[in-house]
């Protein structure tokens, strides 16, 4: 009997030629580009369906999870193409039986250029420049024209030394930087060596380093982990960068913070409300907005799509999909 499996958007073509191979399994996928299924939309599709390959934008709640439990035949695996799968239900996936997997170690370097992307373009203020040109403002060289801050010497405070963390602190080494970061555990000493790294408690992070970035996963642990109070923390020279994701950071209380001058400035990829964003950010100079773009290199899209569909294949020929999440153990 063929397998049925939904796909929730349009995902790169790679992803869609591994899933065709199979044998003996049937697509469907959303018709509409960049149209995104409501949760009662997804929930009316998902059941029949043995597997779903999902983004991170499709909230797999547990209602959607139990209704695919019921059908026939019932969802068996949600393949979710992103390394974080926080949209996605993990003690209900886990009662009911349905596997989860993700897509890890293929979006670390896209993410991590991306995280000196935004900490170079908000330390030395590239969008406000390129701004000011646009709008014929150029008029010479000034010696005191958009002064920024530099990035040798100084202290990069990395929050999470995981995969993504760990390529983070590569890059800081071309930069000369030094890194301090938390974690529930110290790296061995010999690859903190290497790193020019110093494992240090959350709040000492905060308190010494002149960049932040944070590269925790989103769990009822890490929401609103820069809250008021930790924002206090930081040097009024020190600049935020989130490309994780948004709801880690209470997103007023670090207006709140920009607007007192607690911190310098911020860089954000991930927004704890996403699509929406605070108004009053929309309106500083000294943040720098992107629309969660971390992963979003030809290579690293195409790879997670791969990667989404290798987990279905692997479960449908009867093997243990490759990246299983933990659900809940
Ligand atoms: C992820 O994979 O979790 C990123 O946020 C999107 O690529």
């Amino acid at each position: 009997m063929s397998a049925s499996i939904l796909v929730t958007q349009q995902i790169p073509e790679e992803g869609l030629t591994l899933l065709h191979s199979a044998q003996d399994a049937t697509l469907e996928i959303n018709p509409t580009p960049g149209a995104i299924w409501t949760p009662e939309e997804l929930r009316a599709r998902v059941p029949g369906h043995d597997y779903l390959l999902c983004l991170l934008t499709d909230q797999v709640d547990a209602a959607t999870l139990e209704a695919g439990a019921r059908g026939a035949p019932p969802l068996r695996l949600v393949a979710n193409m992103a390394v974080g799968y926080n949209n996605i239900d993990l003690a209900a996936a886990r009662r009911l039986g349905i596997l989860v997997t993700n897509t890890p170690g293929v979006l670390t370097d896209a993410t991590a250029d991306l995280t000196f992307a935004l900490l170079l373009a908000v330390a030395r203020r590239i969008p406000e420049a390129d701004r000011f040109v646009r709008a014929g403002r150029f008029t010479g060289w000034q010696p005191m024209l958009l002064l920024g801050a530099e990035l040798t010497g100084k202290t990069l405070g990395i929050v999470g030394m995981g995969r993504i963390g760990r390529a983070v602190a590569r890059r800081a080494l071309g930069f000369g930087m030094s890194v301090l970061y938390s974690g529930h555990h110290a790296l061995p000493s010999e690859e903190e060596r290497a790193l020019n790294a110093t494992f240090a408690p959350l709040a000492e992070v905060l308190r010494l380093a002149d960049f932040v970035s944070l590269h925790v996963p989103y769990t009822p642990q890490t929401h609103h982990l820069l809250n008021a109070e930790t924002l206090a923390l930081l040097r009024s020279r020190a600049y935020l960068i989130n490309t994780a994701r948004g709801p880690i950071v209470d997103e007023a209380a670090l207006v709140a913070a920009l607007q007192a001058g607690q911190l310098r400035g911020a860089a954000l990829d991930v927004f704890e409300d996403e699509p929406r964003i605070h108004p009053a950010l929309l309106t500083m100079e000294q943040v720098v907005l992107a629309p969660h773009i971390g992963s979003a290199t030809h290579e690293t899209r195409a790879r997670m799509a791969t990667t989404a569909a290798a987990n279905i294949l692997a479960h449908l020929r009867g093997e243990t999909p490759p990246n299983l999440a933990p659900t809940g153990e």
